[in-house]
């Protein structure tokens, strides 16, 4: 067994989804995939790409749209691209008008995504990482789903957030730019689920721990982490599609919850201690 199959056993020891049972649930559905380019968004394209659905696709690099748009011409989703910079008030306010005259949107896969790891010293004049973090992580998915609403409470549709392990457990240094800002939807999100249920919207959120993607590379490149691969966290997605289970983590999430509030002080000690470390380097 690889030890990516392990650590997904450990990790999220999930059964796969049943294809034709997802298929059979997704036919004729619309759904919107944010961060569809790479990582998890193109995973799940690829995953979805012999289901009778359409697809609308959102992410800003248009020649990797147009090269999974033209990978997928032979199967049977039916594939949309629309190229925008989410952080982008103006191009997402563009991107929901285009959208609004597209058709019913059954499911919004809130994907797109970015990390920062930058100590705060480093930050100083550094104001736009905070503001493109919150506007990409937070601002933007606030903003579509208010849009999608009326259509989503129309197709009794599914909200799935992909969010990080980490907004459940203590803060960590160098992440708040990151952390803030997929705390903020997470929140935001919580606090709507019951108007959005009664709305007959379901809401799923998923904690992923570490995937092994861009995103991760600059930190992590040359440590050997324990991370799930992109079809490991497709296939998770894929699932929540079918289970409609409003949180999926990992099964130790809950224990890490438990242990971050109960020894707050001793992490925010190790994170001193680290960081002191560090600096005498
Ligand atoms: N990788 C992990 O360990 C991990 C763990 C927990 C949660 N997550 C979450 O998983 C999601 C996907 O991340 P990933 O790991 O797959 O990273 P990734 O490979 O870097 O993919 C991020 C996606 O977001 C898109 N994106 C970035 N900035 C954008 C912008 N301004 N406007 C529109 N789209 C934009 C990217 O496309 P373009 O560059 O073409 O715009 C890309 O398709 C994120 O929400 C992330 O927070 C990741």
């Amino acid at each position: 067994m690889s030890s990516a199959t392990l650590t997904k056993y450990l990790l999220f020891p999930y059964r796969q989804p049943d294809k034709s049972a997802l298929n059979r649930y997704l036919k004729n559905k619309t759904i919107l995939i944010t961060g569809a380019s790479y990582g998890i968004g193109e995973a799940v394209v690829e995953m979805l790409a012999d289901s009778p659905v359409k697809l609308i696709l959102v992410a800003r690099t248009a020649e990797m749209l147009q090269q999974i748009q033209q990978r997928l011409t032979s199967h049977s989703a039916d594939c949309h691209i629309f190229p925008c910079d989410l952080t982008n008030e103006q191009q997402c306010t563009e991107l929901l008008h285009q959208l609004q005259q597209h058709g019913n949107i059954d499911i919004f896969i809130n994907n797109a995504g970015k990390s920062i790891c930058r100590p705060l010293m480093d930050s100083l004049d550094r104001l736009h990482d905070f503001q493109r973090t919150i506007r990409l992580n937070y601002l933007a998915p606030v903003q579509i789903c208010l849009s999608l609403i009326p259509q989503l409470q129309k197709s009794q549709g599914q909200i799935i957030n992909v969010s990080a392990l980490n907004v459940l457990l203590a803060p960590t240094p160098y992440w708040a730019a990151y952390q803030a800002s997929k705390t903020a939807f997470d929140q935001w999100l919580r606090c709507a689920e019951p108007e959005l249920r009664l709305a007959k919207i379901t809401v799923s959120s998923i904690y992923f721990p570490l995937v092994k993607t861009r995103m991760i590379a600059p930190v992590y490149a040359d440590k050997p982490v324990p991370a799930l691969s992109t079809e490991q966290a497709a296939e998770i997605i894929c699932r929540a599609l079918l289970t409609r289970k409003p949180c999926i983590r990992p099964w130790w999430a809950l224990f890490a919850q438990v242990a971050s509030v109960i020894f707050h002080r001793l992490w925010a000690g190790c994170c001193r201690y680290y960081l002191k470390r560090k600096s005498d380097e």
